[in-house]
């Protein structure tokens, strides 16, 4: 091992590989779609499911990505095809890869549409729009956001413009040094903001409905969306983690690193919910609001507090910056296998992927007034997009994912990525061939026929 020749720099040190680690994997899935899931799955239950998810499944599978991409030194598609075929076993794996630049390119559609949103609302909490509104006073703000087909348009795309200009200029790097103090921030700011929320009267409700599971609300759908959810936090079944590992050094513990970034995705995605859920009870809004959630009742903390100028231009500031570092993690994979599938340059592959991400987002904007109508498969758009993303196409990857690292790859080579004491290692191994498959598969089916 000692020897092995990189093909590529390393990370200066497991902090800096923490720090994109938790900038791909923290963003507006624990700000905005963790919370307003909870809401539409009616709570407790739903939290319960995806901690258990988190834990049995979305752990053991962060780290195999890792370790894959340890071993295999290159992008997913071509780590894949290396490892399985120093193994001896099919090109087929390959497709783990495959799979995940299309499951980023439809999520990247979506999310920076989500994330035109909250650029829009850095410019609301500036100019002072919140102050004094109450729930109608909110959701008629966000009414005629989604209702401006053009206003969206314009945030989505600046939006993009954002994301491809960090991918192109290659200052990916600085933003993650940035992301080392804009990260704390914001877990300060979701900090202050559950203080508000203990003020409102009904922080005890709020608490309750998070963690006070309901059995009746579990059906087979709730299971597969807080599974679906536990890939998508942790940015699990696309080979982007994949792609990170190949970067991390020999020295670094996998597993401590794992279980610290998954414990901070955790904890800021419950303090998100614990600032949101008192303030919908407090002013009687409606917790299963769906994806406008976070945007309908954040504002009327922020109008409610003092300092609530301050306090929400920088929360939604921050909410951009971490939506933004989980983009480039998105964008960069797709421009990866562009750059190699063509002739084109970086900078070209990166405008071709970014126009062509921005192009399918507009079918999201439209969702959301021009064509409302529009209902495949009785879904809207984005909860389409998201069906195929978060609830299949994740799912499937990662489990073949931890189904290689389980069962074709040999035990001696894991455990020495791993680097684990034998007990914690039999245990390790125990989930990953055992307990993260079945799980994932018994979900699957459960929430398929449901
Ligand atoms: N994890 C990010 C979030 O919670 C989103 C994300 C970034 C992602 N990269 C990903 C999701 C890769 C799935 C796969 O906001």
């Amino acid at each position: 091992m000692a020897n092995k020749t990189h093909i590529h720099a390393q990370w200066s040190s497991r902090l800096a590989f923490m720090m994109a680690a938790v900038g791909s994997s923290v963003g507006l899935g624990n700000v905005w779609k963790f919370p307003y899931m909870t809401g539409e799955s009616g709570g407790g239950a739903f939290v319960l499911i995806y901690m258990v998810s988190i834990a049995l499944i979305g752990l053991p599978i962060l780290m195999s990505e890792w370790l894959l991409g340890r071993l295999g030194q290159k992008n997913p598609i071509t780590t894949m095809s290396t490892i399985a075929g120093r193994l001896k076993r099919s090109q087929a794996w390959a497709l783990i890869g495959v799979g995940g630049i299309l499951a980023a390119y439809l999520i990247l559609s979506f999310y920076s549409v989500i994330g035109g949103w909250a650029l829009a609302y850095i410019k609301y909490s500036v100019t002072g729009t919140f102050s004094g509104l109450d729930g109608d006073g909110v959701s008629s703000l966000f009414g005629n956001l989604l209702g401006s087909p053009g206003r969206l348009l314009a945030w989505h795309s600046l939006f993009m413009v954002l994301t491809i200009g960090v991918v192109a200029g290659g200052v990916s790097g600085g933003l993650e040094r940035a992301a080392k103090l804009l990260m704390p921030a914001l877990a300060v700011l979701l900090v202050v903001l559950v203080g508000y929320a203990a003020t409102t009267g009904s922080f005890a409700d709020g608490l309750a409905y998070l963690f006070r599971p309901d059995f009746s609300q579990l059906t087979g759908d709730v299971w597969l969306a807080a599974l679906g959810h536990a890939f998508f936090t942790l940015s699990l079944g696309m080979g982007i983690m994949m792609a990170y590992g190949s970067y991390l050094s020999d020295d670094v513990n996998i597993g401590r690193t794992a279980l610290t970034v998954v414990i901070l995705d955790t904890v800021i995605a419950l303090a998100a919910g614990m600032a949101i859920f008192p303030v919908v009870f407090a002013n009687q809004l409606d917790p299963a609001a769906g994806p406008g959630l976070v945007f309908q009742t954040l504002p009327l903390a922020f109008g409610g507090m003092s300092g609530g100028i301050l306090f929400g231009s920088l929360f939604f500031i921050l909410l951009v910056f971490a939506a933004l570092t989980s983009a480039i993690s998105l964008l960069e994979p797709i421009v990866e296998w562009l750059e190699e599938q063509s002739p084109l340059s970086r900078l070209q592959a990166t405008l071709v992927a970014g126009a062509a991400t921005w192009l399918l987002g507009i079918a999201t904007v439209l969702s959301f007034n021009d064509w409302s109508g529009f209902q495949p498969f009785g879904m809207s758009i984005l909860d389409l997009l998201d069906y195929l993303t978060s609830k299949l196409m994740l799912p499937l990857t990662g489990l073949a994912t931890i189904l290689f690292v389980g069962w074709v790859m040999g035990r001696d080579e894991v455990r020495a990525q791993l680097n684990m004491s034998p007990t914690a290692f039999a245990v390790w191994r125990f989930t990953a061939r055992f307990v993260s498959p079945i799980g994932v598969a018994i979900v699957f089916i459960f929430g398929l026929i449901n």
